[in-house]
């Protein structure tokens, strides 16, 4: 048993081999999601969210090469981690019971020839679950009478509760939701997100990847942002919704029509042909020379847990929120010296009360400098 309980995502990168080019779809990943709260991953299109989460299951095709590791320490069986793990092991331990994935577009993911009944209950069964289609149902907003469709009669929504109570099924440690609420109005919306903030609550841990921040707003305790395959960002909910430092970050709130409305002008670049300095400068209003020639990626994760999050206690084993505890060097098997701050830097790297794993250090001076707002 360890002594936390978390995913522990390092130094994750993901390359996709084409016969002309190299897809750049995951750049030196690092965050945790923690047991008890909600992690929501948000960026633009094609930034590499959805790779990720595939990355975390072994579900990526024979072209991609992924490397650095993520540690499941789940406390109820032995660490993994999800790089190096043989496909068996994913296949008997992972995939649906201690981590369960709401796909994206999961209309595509239903067997057509069969029930949305038929398919629940084959997968409560294989799993071993003794709960109901019904009841599992229900919680995704379902009624009886939807799970005796096939795939062709449900609506978009109803799809997506579907694959909702799928994910479920195995009572996994772990929920990975990629757009669950993708076709949902917006009362449904709210209810998933009801039901993702009580299973943290309840002592999971769930990994929202989103479009809607409105939706994350909702639920999550911190957010992740990610850009051009990178993390450039991990804060706590109510800094980040507050007003994020960091440039991208700024404009993608700002894009939302309950607040300025204004879209981020230009476009992320190619992953085929990422820059060698900070991706997001040709977009960002507060570039500078120094931006051209960002550092390597920098060693400054988040500092590592030194225990779980408490159930609904959002900030609870964070540094952040006071926790004289966090950051305590003792990590579990999973530990590498990588989530550790290099010499001659603080190891906190926060401002403003939130956190940063970003691949340019907010402690580095010249970073400062950028960042503040001007
Ligand atoms: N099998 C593959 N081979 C080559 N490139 C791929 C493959 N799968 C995904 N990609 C590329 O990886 C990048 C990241 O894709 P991903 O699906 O993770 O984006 P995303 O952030 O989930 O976007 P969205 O918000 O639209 O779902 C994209 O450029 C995509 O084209
Ligand atoms: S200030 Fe510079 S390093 Fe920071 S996001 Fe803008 S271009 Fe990138
Ligand atoms: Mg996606």
């Amino acid at each position: 048993m360890t002594a936390t309980s978390r995913l522990r995502v390092d130094g994750l990168t993901v390359r996709f081999h084409l016969p002309a080019a190299t897809v750049h779809a995951v750049t030196d990943a690092r965050f945790e999601v923690r047991r008890g709260e909600c992690l929501a991953l948000v960026g633009e299109s094609g930034c590499g969210k959805s790779v990720m989460a595939h990355a975390l299951l072994g579900l990526l095709p024979g072209n991609a090469e992924v490397t650095g590791s993520a540690w499941l320490e789940t406390g109820d069986g032995d660490p993994v981690d999800l790089v190096a793990a043989p496909e068996e092991v994913l296949a008997r331990t992972v995939r649906g019971r201690r981590i369960g994935l709401v796909p994206q577009s999961p209309a595509t993911h239903l067997t057509p020839v069969r029930t949305a009944r038929s398919q629940l209950e084959e997968a409560l069964r294989e799993l071993g679950n003794p709960a109901s289609a019904d009841d599992l149902a229900a919680r995704a907003g379902l009624r009886p009478a939807d799970l005796d469709r096939y795939p062709h009669e449900l609506s978009g929504g109803m799809a997506q509760r579907v694959a909702n109570a799928l994910a479920l099924a195995g009572d996994p440690w772990l929920i990975l939701a990629d757009e669950p609420t993708s076709g949902l109005d917006r009362p449904l919306v709210d209810a998933t997100m009801a039901e993702l903030r009580r299973l943290a609550d309840d002592g999971r841990a769930v990994l929202l990847i989103t479009h809607d921040l409105r939706a994350a707003e909702l639920v999550a305790d911190r957010v992740a942002v990610m850009y051009a395959s990178r993390v450039v960002s991990v804060a706590p909910a109510a800094p980040f919704f507050a007003g994020p430092r960091h440039p991208y970050a700024a404009g993608l709130l700002d894009a939302l029509p309950s607040r300025r409305f204004a879209a981020i002008p230009g476009r992320p670049p190619e992953l085929t042909r990422l820059p060698g300095g900070c991706a997001f400068l040709p977009r960002c209003d507060r570039a500078s020379a120094a931006c051209e020639n960002v550092p390597e990626p920098a060693v400054l994760p988040e500092p590592p847990a030194a225990g779980d999050a408490a159930a609904g206690n959002p900030g609870a084993g964070d540094p952040a929120a006071g926790d004289p505890a966090a950051g305590d060097p003792a990590a579990g098997p999973g530990a590498s010296p990588a989530v550790s701050a290099p010499a001659g830097r603080s190891p906190a790297s926060r401002h403003d009360g939130q956190e940063v794993a970003c691949h340019h250090p907010l402690d580095h001076p010249l970073e400062l400098d950028r960042h503040a707002a001007r």
